[in-house]
């Protein structure tokens, strides 16, 4: 039976038109900065809107230099490079800056956090997640710490808007003089209480990321952005994400080049958005409250955080399902099945009864260690060794806190053009899964 026919849904109409988990949300001003761009011929990898986001989200993040690229997934690239050099000099240009070392990674992150750590030819070890902002555990990292202590790069990020523990992170990889890249794609405008003092997430690490994908907080369409305080390294990010030209009349390079410079067109539009950052961020609140209060007498909870030291962007909303609530279901690698039960419900069930009415929710992102491209790579938990831990003949203690958040959650339509009555309704769909 087709779930919206099921009668546990009896009543629910379909929504007219879709709601989106977060899609671009427009204002106008983006048009203006793109005509500008055409009008004047600034149709490059040069130009004014470059400049003048560039200097604006140095201002609002509160470091001394951004330097626009083509995606945030350009700017890690460009990160993690940075760090290699840094760490272990320049490499040859067949090689990887990385080769032979060990990254520490957020493991439930979207794969662009980590994929340039294998573009510069390193190991990502992925580090559990802690269950109170759904970020990089402290005590996991901790224990990597122990196990490679050679170890000397992290790449973290901050889950759908909320900051991880970066007081303890930064704590840790200074005691073992790491360097951290922070991943703040999915995070601009969420704010973390460093050491007694307020700070722009995208400011925290040695080397800074943001995105301006369509779906993140405020869009380019495509963009991202590396942030620093150090001149050189934003010298340095411009000089490769331009093909590294040196300076000579002809084309001449020492160093390996990439095309990752941002477009003078896309810069219009994130140009446009920008004094909207602040009003999508109270948009996104808005939903993660209206969501708190319709969910709160049902087995579930929202992705948590800590309201003393950070302040998130709520870019997703997101739901844990209660253990003895859980309904069964099984994954297989790209598909799942879901049985209901009486009081219960699973995340594919939720999923599939919004999708029946036109509304968008999605798994949350599927832990790193448990994706195949990297179901080689170390584990690391709060107990150790994450990796080969069932025994047939001991019951051990599963600890592996990504894998039970990919089981029980779910990241909720987030979409701040949904309109209160449609969010009503999204929750009333949930409300009736656990009937
Ligand atoms: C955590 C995280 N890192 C990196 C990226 C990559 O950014 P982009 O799509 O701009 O390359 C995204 C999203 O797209 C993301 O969610």
């Amino acid at each position: 039976m087709e779930l919206r026919n099921d009668p546990r849904f009896r009543g629910i109409t379909p929504f007219a038109g879709r709601i989106w988990l977060s899609s671009p949300t427009m204002h106008g001003d983006e048009q203006h900065w793109v005509d500008d761009a055409i009008a004047t011929n600034w149709v490059s990898t040069v130009g004014r809107n470059i400049d003048e986001v560039e200097k604006a989200i140095a201002e609002y993040v509160g470091v001394k230099y951004a330097v626009g690229l083509s995606a945030g997934t350009a700017a890690l690239h460009l990160a993690t490079k940075l760090a290699g050099e840094r760490l272990y000099g320049q490499a040859r240009p067949d090689a990887g800056t990385l080769a032979g070392h060990r990254v520490f990674c957020s493991d439930v992150t979207f794969d662009a956090s980590v994929n340039p750590v294998a573009y510069e030819d390193g190991e990502a070890v992925f580090i559990d997640t802690e269950r109170d902002t759904w970020n990089m555990d402290p005590a996991a990292l901790e224990k990597a710490f122990e196990m490679y202590p050679d170890t000397k790069l992290i790449v973290l990020a901050h889950l759908y808007g909320t900051p991880g523990k970066m007081e303890e992170i930064l704590e840790t990889a200074h005691a073992h003089d790491a360097l951290v890249i922070e991943d703040a794609a999915e995070s601009l405008g969420a704010k973390y209480r460093l050491n007694g003092r307020w700070t722009e997430t995208g400011a925290l690490g040695d080397y800074n990321c943001i995105s301006f994908n369509g779906n993140k907080i405020i869009t380019g369409s495509a963009g991202g952005m590396f942030l620093t305080d150090s001149k050189e390294d934003a010298d340095k990010v411009r000089k490769w994400s331009t093909q590294s030209r040196e300076a000579a009349p002809w084309y001449q390079h020492e160093e390996i080049g990439y095309n990752y410079r941002m477009s003078n067109i896309i810069a219009g539009v994130v140009r446009g958005q920008l004094p909207f950052l602040n009003e999508h961020i109270e948009q996104k609140k808005a939903i993660y409250e209206r969501y708190k209060k319709g969910l709160k007498d049902l087995p579930v909870r929202m992705n948590p955080y800590d309201a003393e030291k950070s302040v998130p962007n709520f870019w997703l909303s997101c739901m844990l399902i209660d253990e003895d609530a859980l309904a069964p279901h099984v994954r297989g690698e790209q598909e799942e099945l879901w049985r209901h039960e009486e009081g219960k419900s699973s995340p594919g069930e939720i999923l599939a009864a919004l999708a029946a009415f036109r509304a968008e929710g999605r798994p949350v992102w599927k832990p790193m260690h448990l994706q195949p491209i990297y179901r080689a790579n170390k584990f690391v938990t709060a107990e150790g060794n994450g990796r080969g831990r069932t025994n047939a003949y001991i019951k051990g203690t599963g600890a592996d806190v990504g894998a039970d958040l990919f089981r029980r959650g779910l990241c909720l339509p987030s979409d701040n053009k949904m309109t209160p009555g449609e969010q009503d309704a999204v929750i009333e769909i949930i409300r009736r899964c656990f009937d």
